[in-house]
């Protein structure tokens, strides 16, 4: 060990986990993680619960797994809440999201039917092709946020909460840019007060979050809390926020790949991307504006990775294309086609096809269940902010406006991984290795 430690408070107590939006998402995180305490499956996807970090050098085999060596909360310690714009309980909501087996669903039942939603922030503008029906009708955004306060406390007293954490599992609003209001926290306010329409739901609840203390992530790609406002805000009261849009299916391969690609230097002249998705999220996504928000989300890593400015020879004249489509017999099983047009020495051009049949919650819960946990950390270890060493988890992940995003999955880890180390006072790993051979 050659650093300092840094100070990481107990995770005692109980940990709440206010979700926004109780739909696939939401339901199958809460649903898997009831279903891992009662040793029903496996906490299979979460590098929280299977991930390990190795330390020192590889002579020294320590492997510890990650929850062994920072100090997380265990699952039995999670209690959830949840907000709706429908009255279904979890486990009404998880029967209709259709992704678990009702054999599976039904040994869980009384946990699932004991989280009934509150009433929602919720504006038809937001999400253009949902009606919902339980929502709070205060008049302004500002008194819709203090309700939303009130709802928190109120489930803090009634369960007897110790510390909190917040994330949007909600639908994908509709497209909007950053604009003045969203400049400073004083601007933000006032918006709030006047009602301002650039004021999307999500932020009224990252408000009441950030306000309280409680750490935020945003599952999906609005812009929420990445505006300067919000920062400003976080680092006001040292709160972790981290975003946006997990990073699941077509997007986690795209990461995956194109560094792979770039490593070895082949040529891009094309990547052709479509899915077919039949669930709630695909029929929102249906709508040109609420896809325009996805759209933005999944074109923007190859950008990132491939450094057309860096690799003009190679990168600075593909074609990206991403479709979604909505097709209602897939529910959440959906399929992605990926077609890849790449060229190699003296420009020989090549293809690569890929079809991921994939479930988009199943690869989303496990996900949940790490941010949970991992903000809850970062709060008791006092790291307020942008939470970048989180990216692993986002396809647009939030960062300081100087710096580009990183989007390769292996840096991403890299990065989690050392500052697990650096919570821990361990040396950082640079795979350097030379020492080995001296
Ligand atoms: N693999 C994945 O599943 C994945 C990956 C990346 C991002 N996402 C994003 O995560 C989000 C959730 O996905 P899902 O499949 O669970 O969608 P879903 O449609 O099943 O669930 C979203 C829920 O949010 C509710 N909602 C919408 N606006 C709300 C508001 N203002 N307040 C409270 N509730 C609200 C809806 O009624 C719905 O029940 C979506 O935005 C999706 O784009 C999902």
């Amino acid at each position: 060990m050659s650093e300092k430690k840094i100070e990481i408070a107990d995770a005692k107590g109980k940990l709440g986990v206010l979700l926004i939006g109780l739909g696939a998402v939401s339901t199958t995180f809460i649903a898997g993680v009831e279903a891992i305490k009662k040793g029903l499956g496996e906490a299979i996807g979460s590098l929280t619960q299977m991930g390990t970090v190795r330390l020192g050098k590889r002579t020294e085999k320590r492997i510890p797994r990650i929850a062994d060596f920072v100090p997380l909360a265990g699952l039995d310690d999670l209690v959830f809440a949840a907000w709706d714009i429908f009255e279904d309980d979890a486990y009404a909501a998880s029967i209709n999201a259709g992704v678990l087996k009702t054999s599976l669903l039904e040994q869980v039942r009384g946990e699932l039917e004991a989280i009934r939603p509150m009433k929602a922030v919720f504006h038809p503008r937001d999400v253009k092709r949902l009606h919902g029906t339980h929502l709070k009708e205060e008049k302004t955004k500002w008194d819709l946020a203090q309700k939303l306060v009130e709802d928190i406390q109120h489930f803090e007293k009634e369960k007897d909460i110790d510390r909190m954490v917040m994330i949007w599992c909600g639908s994908t609003e509709v497209y909007i840019r950053e604009s003045e209001i969203h400049q400073s926290l004083e601007k933000l306010e006032a918006g709030l007060k006047s009602n301002d329409e650039n004021i999307p739901s999500s932020m009224v609840y990252a408000y009441a979050a950030l306000h309280l203390g409680i750490p935020f992530a945003n599952g999906a790609p609005n812009l929420t809390v990445d505006v300067p406002a919000f920062t400003q805000l976080a680092e006001l009261k040292r709160v972790p926020v981290c975003g946006k849009d997990f990073k699941t299916g077509q997007t986690l391969m795209k990461t995956i790949l194109a560094p792979g690609l770039k490593a070895r230097l082949l040529g891009l002249s094309g990547w052709f991307s479509t899915n077919i998705l039949g669930n709630r999220d695909g029929e929102v996504l249906d709508d040109p504006d609420s896809f325009k928000t996805k759209e933005e989300s999944k074109l923007s890593v190859l950008e990132h990775i491939l450094q057309p400015d860096v690799y003009p020879d190679l990168y600075s004249n593909f074609y990206h294309k991403v479709r979604i489509n909505y097709y209602p017999p897939r529910k959440d099983n959906k399929e992605s086609w990926d077609n890849v047009d790449l060229f190699g020495w003296l420009g020989y051009p090549m293809q690569l096809k890929i079809n991921f049949l994939c479930r988009d919650s199943i690869l989303a819960a496990p996900l949940v269940l790490d941010l949970v946990l991992f903000l809850d950390l970062a709060k008791r270890a006092g790291m307020g902010g942008i939470q970048e060493w989180l990216s692993f988890y986002f396809k647009s992940p939030m960062t300081l406006p100087e710096l580009y995003p990183e989007h390769d999955l292996s840096i991403q880890q890299m990065k989690l991984k050392n500052t697990l180390r650096y919570m821990r006072g361990e040396e950082q790993i640079t795979h350097l290795g030379l020492d080995y051979y001296q």
